[in-house]
């Protein structure tokens, strides 16, 4: 039997693979496990169940003996170390694939809502301000026909396209590799490198991982390229996007709007930007559906289980 810290509040039935053989220390409350208690917790742990809100840092690991395996529950794993955690032979693993469509899902609703004015039509009706209709009122983008400029082409990035295939919308991407002209074909996707992407686009959405390199991959200069009647979506991580920078852009009107799903410093957004009209601000929901999230509980479970037993987990980002 194994010792298992598990830092979100995931029901017992998910948990049971592990419940029943491993002895549990679960967070039972919906607010994150504070950093503090994680590392005053880890000590005599051989398995680590965390969110992507935990950071799993260099001072934690060192605070952590016995780890071997940390299971993210979520598909990006930008808040461990996963170089120091190899460095201690500890399997790093993620949960990808089930939340692909849900992401995509959402995607699709920041672009039809920011684009069509929906929050601000909800906002207007509730308040009692519909009372009449006119011919001019609430007009919003046009969506069908309007050109998707993808950055990243990824699972999340490949599943945005297919959805846009049915607005009609011709699809741009950017990515570090570009895919082979039969994937490029069978997607409906043409390449195009991030000037040409992003003064072409109607809708930029950015589906890439957060790493060194796509950090501040969006700022000032890459907003300016944007033009003034384009959106820019981002379900992907905050720090991506220079938030001043954004919400500078969207103040001045260089850009027509944003959907936004996360946020540079989440869970806290930058002044000014919930002051915004041209925006649509959720808190970070892209994979909240019940069938997604309790899937991303079962494969990190999985992951676990596998990877105390001495297996290779299904998901293992530094496994060789
Ligand atoms: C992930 O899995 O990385 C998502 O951001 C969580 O929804």
């Amino acid at each position: 039997m194994m010792n298992i810290l598990v830092t979100g509040n995931l029901p017992e039935d998910l948990l049971a693979p592990i419940s029943q053989v491993h002895a549990l220390s679960v967070h039972r409350h919906d607010h994150p496990m504070a950093y503090a208690e994680i590392s005053s917790a880890i000590n005599d742990k051989d398995g680590l169940l965390c969110m992507i809100t935990d950071r799993v840092d260099r001072h934690l690991l060192d605070k952590a003996p016995r780890l071997k395996v940390i299971a993210n529950f979520g598909v990006g794993y930008n808040n461990i170390d996963v170089a120091e955690a190899s460095k201690r032979h500890i399997m790093v693993t993620n949960t990808p694939d089930v939340l692909t469509d849900a992401t995509a899902d959402l995607t699709f609703a920041l672009i039809l809502s920011v684009g069509r004015r929906v929050v601000p039509g909800d906002r207007y009706t509730r308040r009692g301000k519909f009372r009449y209709w006119a011919p001019f009122h609430f007009l919003g983008a046009e969506i069908t026909g309007k050109t998707l400029g993808l950055i990243g082409m990824g699972r999340i990035g490949a599943a945005v396209a297919r959805r846009a295939a049915g607005f009609d919308m011709p699809v741009l991407y950017h990515n570090r590799r570009r895919l082979p002209s039969e994937t490029e074909r069978a997607l409906g996707v043409d390449y195009a490198d991030m000037e040409a992407l992003l003064s072409r686009a109607d809708f930029v959405s950015l589906h890439v991982p957060l790493t060194q390199e796509t950090r501040h991959l969006i700022g000032a200069d890459q907003l300016a390229m944007m033009r003034p009647e384009a959106y820019l979506i981002n379900t992907a991580r905050g720090p991506v996007v220079d938030e001043l920078a954004l919400l500078s852009a969207l103040q001045e009107k260089a850009i027509a709007g944003a959907g936004l799903d996360v946020y540079e410093n989440e869970p806290n957004l930058t002044a000014g930007l919930t002051a915004l009209e041209n925006v649509v601000l959720l808190p970070h929901m892209g994979s909240a559906t019940e069938g997604t999230r309790r899937a991303m509980g079962a494969i990190a479970v999985e992951n676990m289980a596998a990877g105390l037993e001495g297996k290779q987990p299904p998901h293992c980002v530094n496994c060789h």
